[in-house]
């Protein structure tokens, strides 16, 4: 059995959670065009409440930060009251749920959005080594709108608004997303933005925007309700690159992070920077969550056992795993994913088949039957 200390509660601020393991925000783009979560959510996100905590897939901040295909939103009233019966469904069975917020900037592409746009960015530049899973098959990204300060200030108010909205549905709380190259991220990266203002250059102005997002946010729902996830110079094909100051950038924006006293920082490491993510982890003075990518099985808890985290988050096994808590308690296989049902429409942009791969991975219980 995977060490006891995963399966200990875990005080959350105000909210305590059941266990330490963590359901990683997943986007699964089985939602609707008008950014409503899919039909099937409650079922998938109540599948997997025995996690001591769920994030949820990215959620866009408004229109213009959707990009994904399929990509639910919370800013609207409508979008809002869609999300109600998920997180009961997960609160009725005793688990807790987060909205992860998200604005994709750059990371956009006109056909996955209802008006056709074109993302923003804090410059034009498009990503170098990704390319957008559309309904079409995978395309390029355009090259984005730089943005001005007026849309700067927008997207400020556009978290906070959507954490409002994100509590009003019944959220235990929001995080706020700064990894995986969106728009927070693309701030940080000196390849993804040269400007010349205040939200361009050193080190300061590249952490502007997120520290000003986490601001506001915090004024808005209370800091105890929010957590910021990072991914330190992750994953390379999205192309950002914090500049050869990576640790000094991440170490300057973590130790503004403990200002605020936020519900925790979730770490997303990849593994190829370990002096970064070490200096992280003894700078950040609250609850860690780590999410150490593709770990096998018998390194999951350690960093538990080493103090790096308080909370271990996983992604794919968490897709593929229903019953994830109950097989690792009871040294059970895991199931394996099916890579093409990961995001709704497929590979090949196939959108009839949105239960596939998403709310019927077998439990144990269903394997047990089966066999009798
Ligand atoms: C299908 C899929 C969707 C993902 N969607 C998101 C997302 O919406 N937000 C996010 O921050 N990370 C997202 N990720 C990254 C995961 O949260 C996680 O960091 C990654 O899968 C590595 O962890 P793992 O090895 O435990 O899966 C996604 C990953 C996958 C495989």
């Amino acid at each position: 059995m995977i060490d006891n200390k995963l399966w200990e509660p875990f005080r959350l601020k105000k909210t305590i959670l059941s266990n330490r393991l963590v359901m990683a925000p997943l986007t699964r783009s089985r939602g609707n065009a008008d950014g409503t979560v899919g039909d099937f959510a409650s079922i998938y996100y109540a599948q997997r409440a025995t996690m001591g905590l769920i994030i949820s897939e990215a959620t866009h901040v408004s229109l213009s930060g959707q990009g994904f295909l399929n990509a639910p939103g919370i800013y609207s009233e409508k979008q809002m009251n869609s999300w109600k019966p998920v997180i009961q469904a997960v609160h009725s069975l005793g688990g807790h749920m987060f909205m992860q917020l998200i604005h994709n900037g750059r990371m956009v592409h006109p056909a996955n959005t209802i008006d056709n746009h074109i993302g923003l960015a804090p410059s034009a530049i498009a990503p170098e080594n990704s390319t957008a899973h559309t309904v079409e098959g995978r395309k390029p990204y355009p090259i984005p709108i730089p943005m001005t300060i007026s849309d700067i200030n927008t997207v400020i108010n556009d978290f906070s608004h959507s954490a409002k909205m994100s509590i009003l549905a019944g959220a235990d709380g929001v995080e706020v997303h700064g990894a995986n190259g969106y728009l927070l991220h693309q701030f940080m990266g000196v390849n993804s933005n040269v400007r010349t203002d205040e939200y361009g250059g050193n080190i300061e102005n590249r952490a502007r925007l997120s520290l000003e997002v986490v601001k506001k946010t915090c004024d808005e729902i209370g800091s105890q309700r929010v957590g910021f996830r990072i991914s330190p110079h992750g994953p390379k094909d999205l192309s950002i690159d914090e500049g050869k100051q990576i640790k000094e950038f991440y170490h300057y924006l973590v130790n503004k992070l403990n200002n605020f006293n936020l519900a925790y920082l979730h770490v997303l490491d990849y593994g190829f920077e370990n002096e970064v993510i070490n200096d992280i982890v003894d700078t950040y003075k609250g609850t860690i969550i780590l999410n150490k990518a593709n770990r096998p099985l018998d390194e999951l808890t350690e960093p538990l056992e080493s103090k790096k985290a308080d909370l271990i988050a996983v992604g794919h096994w968490a897709i593929s795993n229903p019953d994830l808590v109950y097989r690792l308690q009871n040294n059970k296989e895991l199931n394996k994913l099916n890579y093409n049902t990961l995001y709704g429409g497929g590979n090949v942009g196939n959108l009839a088949m949105p239960t596939e791969g998403y709310i019927d991975y077998p439990t144990i219980e269903d394997i047990d039957v089966k066999n009798i």
